[in-house]
């Protein structure tokens, strides 16, 4: 392999994820990391003596270098927008950290400054990596399973303590954070969700903000779905109860799909379909499901798999060889869906799909008006 078949690499925030990041480009071949930025100078510097590359303290001069080809971006989730405006215009290609952006008309920044369409623009999916997902995935787009039916997911497996919230300042405030368990643990989940079973054309949500903990943001919600084809869906989520559970269930007109702790999957199958059923079937006709085996992939090494073939898919993507795992335009559409339920809550009425950008926005900018200073400086 000559350098040029190498992606020029750099990586601008350099925390809990960038150290995946950097393993990653220690791993492969198709990348080659030249620079690492971050606003603490000393971690930047360290980092780049450990890795042999440029240490930066500002995005902006790493960016005018011309160094890099290509840049992830893995700062907390309020800089991404700036920062990718800021790469856009430098003419790099861009994997962005999950979420693409705060609310959608961020995100709608981002993707109008994305101009130069030859520059790929991609995030973050963890999820699209995991076997259970990838064959459920590949099961539903080809189409034997027909309609989606119903869609359940439900996401409670994410217990946070008050010591949690409490060991960043920035954390679970409007101002700094942008939201609560929506915007931090499940933007994974409402990717999948729509990846797997596309965008709702209309949703009704409840959140409850600091239900569980002393927080602004929301803690605990549950939100119903209608999709364009009239199935209807449930989300529910929170960081506050134990046992939770980790459980996607799609049901269709051919069986009931379920992927059970990201990891287990399995298809109870119809010998026939609901609606024949339903319009042919006698008084107490079934479809008469049976359990189908599935042969999935093994699970091994999960997280960091995902993280290395996300930016694998992106450096083959920036070097013309295939596409990335999500372009940003489909990581709108998770931002999109937390801001619809914390949107829907707000107004206490069902909200249709896509949403308007700025309205949302507006209601967002009075909660970030609103939103209380950290009485301590902790982290
Ligand atoms: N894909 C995943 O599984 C996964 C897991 C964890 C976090 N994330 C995402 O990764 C992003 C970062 O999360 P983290 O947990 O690594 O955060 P972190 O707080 O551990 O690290 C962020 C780093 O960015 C630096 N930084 C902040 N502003 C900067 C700026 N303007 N320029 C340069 N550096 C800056 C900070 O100094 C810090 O070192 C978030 O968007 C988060 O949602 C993704």
């Amino acid at each position: 392999m000559t350098s040029t078949d190498k992606v020029k690499l750099a990586i601008v925030g350099l925390g809990n994820i960038a150290n995946m990041h950097l393993k990653s480009c220690a791993e492969l071949n198709n990348v080659d990391l030249v620079a690492v930025c971050d606003v603490d100078k000393e971690l930047a510097d360290k980092t780049a003596q450990t890795h042999d590359c440029k240490s930066f303290y500002d995005h902006k001069e790493l960016f005018d270098s011309k160094i890099a080809e290509a840049v992830i971006i893995a700062t907390p989730h309020f800089h991404h927008t700036p920062i990718a405006i800021d790469a856009h215009a430098a003419g790099l290609h861009i994997l962005s950290e999950k979420p693409l952006g705060v609310t959608k008309a961020d995100c709608e920044k981002m993707l109008n400054a994305h101009t130069d369409k030859s520059k790929i623009f991609a995030v973050v999916f963890n999820f699209r990596t995991y076997p259970a997902f990838v064959k459920a995935k590949e099961i539903l787009a080809s189409g034997e399973l027909g309609e989606i039916l119903r869609v359940n997911v439900t996401a409670t497996d994410w217990l946070r303590t008050n010591a949690y919230y409490e060991s960043g300042t920035w954390r679970a405030k409007w101002a700094t954070e942008g939201g609560g368990v929506l915007v931090n643990q499940c933007p994974h989940h409402l990717d999948l969700m729509q990846w797997l079973a596309g965008m709702p054309s209309k949703l009704f949500a409840v959140c409850k903000f600091g239900h569980h903990h002393p927080i602004e943001v929301e803690d605990d919600v549950v939100a119903t779905f209608e999709y364009p084809n009239g199935a209807l869906g449930i989300f529910t989520t929170t960081t506050g109860e134990c046992p939770g559970r980790n459980r996607i269930e799609i049901s269709t007109e051919r069986g009931l799909l379920t992927i059970n702790n990201l990891t287990e999957l399995t298809l109870l199958r119809n010998e026939k379909s609901v609606k024949d059923t339903l319009e042919n079937g006698g008084v107490w006709d079934n479809p008469w499901p049976w359990k189908c085996e599935i042969p999935v992939a093994p699970n091994d090494d999960l997280f960091a798999r995902a993280l290395r073939l996300n930016l694998k898919s992106f450096a083959d993507a920036v070097l013309g060889k295939s596409e990335p795992l999500a372009h940003a335009p489909e990581g709108m559409n998770s931002v999109e869906l937390a801001n619809a339920m914390i949107y829907s809550s707000l107004l206490n009425q069902p909200v249709e799909l896509p949403i308007d950008a700025q309205a949302f926005q507006a209601k967002f900018d009075q909660l970030v008006e609103q939103s209380q200073p950290a009485a301590t400086s902790s982290a």
